[in-house]
């Protein structure tokens, strides 16, 4: 069994970078191993128009050249690409703008109360109906959170719901808009862009693909497996493997990487979100070799994601190795990190803890 896979540059179709410290600190660990990144806009406030856009991409770019020389680790070919964040009152102009720009393939829907920062999201598809068809016309993505909100749908079905009630309709009403079901979850969403009409696709993260509802309450709660949409049963995570495995450009990657500080996830009222960005790829790498694939490994994570926004792969190669590792427990956090606070000191407000932390893993990216 062959010990290297030598892929050509991934990139993250679905990536928090948030801001500031906390996107400064966080940015290295994406920028390392994926050539581009789908930079979500649900800051505080959103990023709902494209000079915001324009404006936070400035500040991720800024963040890589102060990485750079703090370090001399070039994190130079890094492209970050932006999302707008839909809202009821997104004007028609922005589309345009947005377009015109070439670094903001998206807009993206938050079903106003879905996930974290989502207070700003659309009430109702129907406030936005110039606006989906500018971006038809324009051949914009649009990136759907796919869950409905309602208090009284349970959680565990939120995102089939959200299939039958918003993008079926959608679907029908746009056949030519291009479509992201983000982070799917579930048999009905693989099911459902595998067979689809028309141009739609997802992302799917590397939690989804290795884990299922048990590990939330695997000996007590544990909140660093907590995201939206929540884990779901063992059926659905083999579903999903089998998705992303198969071969079809409609399924590729995106981590869904949402860094919160310890502080936050270890609560009372713990924030939904799995920072993934440093053992994504391996992650990935070994779902895949799980299921005896990992020779789709690079176009699931390379070549489809490009293929569906219009873009070509990227030119560089990453390598990744069959050795195993302890995912670290923590890492330092936004200012922490940035001014190398004494490790053994970090509060849980600087402290962020990963995705499979304290967990074995069995493959590296080997650095280049
Ligand atoms: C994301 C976040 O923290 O911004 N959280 C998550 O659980 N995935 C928001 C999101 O993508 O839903
Ligand atoms: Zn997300």
């Amino acid at each position: 069994m062959t010990g290297t896979l030598e892929i050509i540059q991934p990139d993250d179709w679905h990536l928090h970078l948030r801001d500031g410290a906390a996107m400064a600190s966080v940015l290295p660990a994406s920028a390392r191993h994926f050539g581009r990144a789908l930079v979500m806009p649900n800051l505080k406030p959103p990023v709902t128009t494209t000079a915001l856009a324009l404006a936070y991409r400035d500040r991720i770019l800024a963040a890589a050249q102060a990485h750079s020389l703090r370090t001399g680790e070039s994190l130079s070919d890094f492209s970050p690409l932006m999302t707008l964040y839909l809202t009821d009152a997104t004007a028609l102009q922005e589309i345009d703008r947005a377009v015109d720009t070439g670094v903001i393939p998206a807009v993206k829907l938050y079903p106003a109360g879905a996930t974290t920062h989502s207070d700003s999201g659309v009430t109702d598809l129907a406030h936005c109906e110039p606006v989906l068809e500018r971006m038809q016309q324009r051949g914009m993505v649009f990136c759907l959170h796919g869950e409905v909100t309602h208090s009284e749908v349970d959680i565990f079905d939120r995102e089939a719901r959200f299939i039958d009630q918003v993008l079926i309709p959608l679907r029908a009403r746009y056949p030519a808009l291009k479509i992201v079901l983000e982070h799917i979850t579930t048999r009905e969403a693989a099911d459902f862009v595998r067979e689809a009409a028309g141009p739609i696709a997802a992302t799917i993260t590397p939690q989804h693909l290795l884990y299922n509802r048990n590990s939330l309450f695997q000996g007590g709660i544990r909140p660093h497996y907590y995201c939206l949409p929540v884990l779901k049963r063992e059926t659905h995570r083999q579903a999903l493997l089998a998705a992303a495995t198969s071969g079809s450009p409609r399924f590729f990657l995106g981590t869904d990487s949402a860094p919160h500080p310890q502080s936050d996830k270890e609560s009372s009222c713990g924030c939904a979100g799995c920072y993934s960005a440093p053992v994504a790829m391996a992650l990935y790498a070994q779902a895949f070799d799980q299921a005896g694939a990992l020779n789709r490994l690079e176009g699931f994570a390379s070549l489809y994601g490009p293929a569906f926004y219009g873009l070509a792969p990227n030119t560089r190669r990453l390598r990744l190795i069959r050795r195993a590792s302890l995912v670290p427990q923590r890492f330092a956090f936004a200012e922490a990190a940035l001014g190398g606070a004494p490790f053994a000191e970090l509060t849980e407000d600087q402290s962020i803890v990963p995705l499979a932390a304290g967990q074995s893993i069995a493959w590296q990216v080997q650095a280049v």
